[in-house]
């Protein structure tokens, strides 16, 4: 299959909503990352999105929206609590899991499970294309399963390039990581996945939060079935290093006979005198930029000739460390940079 890129010109979002309203598979830009975009009321459509990522059929996918009646389509009465996070934070990188009505949504989206994440992004080119297609759409992350998820159409076409029918193409997405999912179905409101909206914000609007987004085990039933999965994971190990852990980790870089990536916030790259170095990438100021930066970093160690090992830099657990965290302790399998390894 020939894969068609696109700009974000409306005559380019109106070609891409075509393909979509005909039942093909487009990824798309969001805020947080990339999705692949399928009409989540065809199945054929949706099979197509579980083949291109080649993703479990057990794992449900997002159906993402224009506007708060494309929920309304599935669900008779949106709750209180969701009316809440709407109003606060729709559109915007939190994804609220509810129930729907009774076959209002096929099995293939849902995973058999009946409630339904929904998501309302805050970029205006999601929400056009969207809007243009006349239907809601899936979206999972557009990378092949167990990859870390594209933030440009570059790493886009890398993973799906002939598998899928175009890609919208609006540059690097912003925040960098995927939203926070909030099932609201649990008599306490649960984060299945931390993101950009953190607990914090969460409770000043509905009050106590609980969060359940440790590592489920493959022969656990997990919450979000998606956590059961290794992801973010390129091909060579990745360590986390604390920032006091940092000299020690440089020495062992240097010592290594075959190349070894350092991924570090520009403090600790002038700090160390990295500044320029080959096989030093750089996660920006602060957390916030290193949630840009950081799946690009570990695609471009990936791609690499030589590199055999990766160390990230790991940020304090607090808002949104967390979700940095999350992502790095699932692509590093939880494993520290450690002198004696
Ligand atoms: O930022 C994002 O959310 C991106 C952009 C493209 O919108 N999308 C995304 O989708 O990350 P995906 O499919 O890669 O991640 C969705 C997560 C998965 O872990 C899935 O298991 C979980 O949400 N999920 C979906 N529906 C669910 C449900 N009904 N109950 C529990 N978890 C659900
Ligand atoms: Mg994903």
């Amino acid at each position: 299959m020939e894969t068609k890129m696109f700009k974000t010109a409306t005559t380019d979002l109106a070609a891409a909503a075509e393909l979509i309203k005909k039942g093909q598979v487009v990824a798309f830009p969001t805020e947080t990352v990339y999705g692949l975009g399928a009409d989540a009321t065809k199945e054929s459509a949706v099979k197509k999105v579980f083949a291109a990522k080649n993703r479990p059929s057990d794992n449900p996918l997002i159906v993402t929206v224009a506007n708060v009646d494309m929920v309304k389509r599935f669900v008779s009465e949106i709750p209180t609590i969701a009316e809440k996070l709407i109003a606060n934070f729709w559109p915007g990188s939190l994804t609220i899991i509810m129930r729907y009505n009774e076959g209002a949504l096929s099995p293939i989206v849902t995973g058999g499970l009946p409630t339904v994440a929904f998501r309302l992004p805050a970029s205006d080119v999601t929400r056009q294309l969207i809007a243009l297609a006349d239907t809601p759409i899936v979206g999972p992350s557009a990378n092949t399963s167990g990859k870390p998820s594209p933030t440009t159409a570059q790493h886009v076409w890398h993973d799906m390039q002939g598998k899928i029918a175009g890609i919208v193409d609006d540059g690097a997405t912003s925040v960098g990581v995927e939203s926070t999912v909030i099932d609201i179905t649990t008599d306490v409101p649960t984060i299945l996945r931390p993101g950009a909206v953190t607990q914090e914000a969460l409770e000043a609007v509905i009050g106590p939060v609980n969060s359940e987004h440790r590592k489920v085990g493959a022969d656990e039933t997990p919450k979000a079935p998606g956590m059961k999965y290794r992801h973010y994971a390129p091909d060579v190990p990745v360590y986390m290093v604390t920032p006091e852990a940092w000299p020690a980790a440089i020495i062992w870089a240097q010592q290594q006979l075959e190349p070894v990536g350092i991924m570090a916030p520009d403090e600790v790259i002038e700090a160390n005198h990295l500044a320029g170095m080959d096989f030093v990438w750089s996660l920006g100021t602060d957390v916030t930029t290193a949630n840009a930066k950081l799946f690009a970093g570990l695609r471009y160690f990936d791609e690499r000739d030589g590199v055999e090992t990766i160390l990230v830099h790991h940020f304090a657990n607090e808002g949104v460390g967390l979700a940095y965290n999350n992502r790095l302790g699932k692509a590093s399998s939880g494993q520290y940079f450690d002198a004696d390894m």
